[in-house]
């Protein structure tokens, strides 16, 4: 655990960055170096959030997420934490993906346990660089599928491959009970009908793992995928977990994000949930022991209503990153469904 309040340990053997040696194999040396020069900012993310992982690594256990990241991620990333020590900031670089992580993980292991965890499945729509399928035990009775694009999940394997041969292979053993990647673009209409040629089952309980991804999409892309989803609840009992943005995170300058929702909490009833449960970074089931300074960003607008936009104090955006999850099942049907128009107002 850490002992600094904006979560960072006062071990002073981090401020060195030690690169694993599978990072100097040549296969892997090759791939990192076309992702650094062939793949886009949405692909690369994948890399940016494994180094979040690898460098949060005294909260994080996910040993895999260095050789995903790659050096070059994991030293631009090392230089931001190195920077934000040295002036003593209140939030350091990759807190949020740390956060966010440990409350994908422990909420994937509660629905588990909620749907009685045999023969259930869970999907990682937008998967990355994610690794649960290998660090998860609560997967052990769950089959798991990874949709993303075919390059990053090609070069996700063979990378893995370079560190689950022998002598590394008996560190990384896949921990879920079956593991499935299905290259698919969410954006089309077809990826859910290539999920189930992959073996996803409609009537199997389900749980949904949208995490950084939502935001990437426009508007009525993320609802459509959002909507498939809430569908599923008419068949199976269904499970959905994701990160939303509100309009201010998606609007500052340079912003590569475009679907927001304000009020998450609304929007997900209205596509045919049952229930919804939001928390925000900082709440109490949303900081992990990583955010106990109350004038960090997160604890200063987390105190103020909902629908502010502007902090009253400095007139600065509030940036809120919602964490959401919401269920349903053919037993527990919404009553208040709403029309499209109303989906629309909600969710812009
Ligand atoms: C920020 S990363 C998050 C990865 C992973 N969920 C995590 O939290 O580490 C976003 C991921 O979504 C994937 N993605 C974005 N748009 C997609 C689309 N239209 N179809 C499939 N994957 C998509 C990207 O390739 C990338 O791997």
């Amino acid at each position: 655990m850490t002992d600094k309040e904006n979560g960072w340990p006062d071990n002073p053997g981090w401020s060195e960055l030690k690169l694993p040696d599978l990072l100097l194999v040549d296969s892997v040396r090759e791939i990192h170096a076309r992702i650094e020069a062939e793949w886009d900012y949405l692909q690369r993310s994948a890399c940016q959030m494994a180094a979040g992982r690898a460098l949060w690594k005294h909260v994080i256990h996910d040993p895999l997420a260095e050789l995903l990241a790659g050096e070059a991620c994991l030293r631009n990333l090392h230089e931001k934490i190195k920077k934000d020590r040295s002036n003593n900031a209140r939030e350091i670089s990759g807190v949020i993906l740390a956060v966010r992580t440990l409350w994908f993980d422990s909420k994937i292991e509660g629905a588990l346990t909620s749907i009685n965890g045999r023969d259930s499945q869970v999907v990682l729509l937008g998967a990355g660089m994610d690794t649960r399928a290998y660090r998860l035990s609560c997967l052990k009775e769950s089959d798991v599928f990874e949709v993303d694009f075919s390059e990053l999940l090609q070069a996700k394997a063979t990378l893995l491959n370079a560190a689950i041969e022998p002598p590394n292979g008996h560190h990384h053993q896949q921990k879920a009970k079956s593991l499935n990647r299905v290259a698919a673009d969410i954006r089309s209409n077809d990826w859910l009908e290539k999920l189930k040629t992959a073996g996803f089952a409609s009537e199997k309980n389900t749980v949904w793992v949208l995490e950084g991804l939502l935001y990437y999409l426009t508007h009525s892309q993320a609802l459509q995928v959002l909507e498939t989803i809430a569908d599923q609840c008419t068949i199976t009992h269904t499970v959905l977990l994701a990160d939303f943005m509100n309009k201010p995170s998606t609007t500052l300058s340079n912003s590569v994000f475009h679907f927001y929702c304000d009020w998450p909490d609304h929007l997900l009833p209205s596509l045919g949930f049952s229930t919804t449960t939001l928390s925000q970074i900082g709440d109490m089931d949303a900081h992990f022991g990583l955010m106990h300074d109350p004038l960090n960003l997160f604890n200063k607008i987390r105190s103020l209503p909902r629908s502010l936009q502007t902090h009253p104090d400095d007139g600065k955006p509030c940036c809120r990153l919602y964490l959401v999850q919401a269920s349903g099942s053919p037993q527990l049907q919404p009553s208040h469904k709403d029309n499209p128009q109303v989906r629309k107002s909600l969710s812009e």
